[in-house]
């Protein structure tokens, strides 16, 4: 027997994208890594959507790329390599949906990871192309050098918005051990 509904921060996620994301919606990935998030977007967009994912790492987008040509999804999406605190350099519209997962490739170069004030800086302008009732997704991770300083900021800003304009839901494991990842999700009202 295995758990069916809770399984970790990033299935979840995953539960949440794939309930709020529609065909035809526009959506932003701000950490493609290997790409896990933004081919289950691209699928659920649909050719009418446009799927945004930004890296710093270009192995990252080239290997990416290269899964959604082989699923024919590459036609929708549009892969930009720089960092997530210039989405509003690359992006003129409003968007449905943004996902954050932070910290390092799994089994990746370790020291390339996400940063407290990029990923603050980033979040800022993700919330500002967000339509009304768009949602926003931040995975945190503690466990690693920078990761509970980077969780610290993301959540005390959280905690700073006007409740009046943001929902924000915090998806914490609290009888897991080994720090489990922490999922923020935002409805911007
Ligand atoms: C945990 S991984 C993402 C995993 C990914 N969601 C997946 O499905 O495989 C975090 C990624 O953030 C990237 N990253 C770090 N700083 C960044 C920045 N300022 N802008 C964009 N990407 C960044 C790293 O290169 C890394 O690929």
């Amino acid at each position: 027997m295995s758990f069916k509904y809770f399984i970790n921060a990033v299935e979840v996620a995953k539960k949440i994208m794939n309930y709020h994301v529609q065909k035809g919606s526009k959506v932003l990935d701000c950490t493609v890594g290997n790409g896990n998030d933004t081919l289950l977007l691209a699928k659920l967009v649909g050719k009418s959507g446009k799927v945004y994912g930004f890296d710093i790492q270009s192995i990252a987008l080239n290997i990416t790329m290269e899964k959604l040509r082989k699923k024919g999804l590459n036609d929708r999406v549009v892969l930009v390599n720089d960092g997530h605190e210039k989405v509003d350099d690359y992006i003129n519209e409003k968007l449905n949906f943004v996902i954050y997962n932070l910290g390092y490739i799994p089994r990746g170069n370790k020291k390339i990871k996400t940063r407290a004030d990029i990923t603050l800086e980033s979040i800022k302008k993700s919330l500002m192309l967000l339509k009304n009732n768009g949602l926003l997704l931040v995975t945190c991770y503690t466990g690693h050098e920078g990761g509970f300083e980077e969780w610290n900021t993301v959540k005390h800003f959280f905690q700073s918005l006007n409740q009046k304009e943001y929902n924000i839901l915090e998806f914490n494991f609290i009888n897991q051990k080994n720090n489990p990842p922490i999922l923020y999700c935002v409805e911007k009202i």
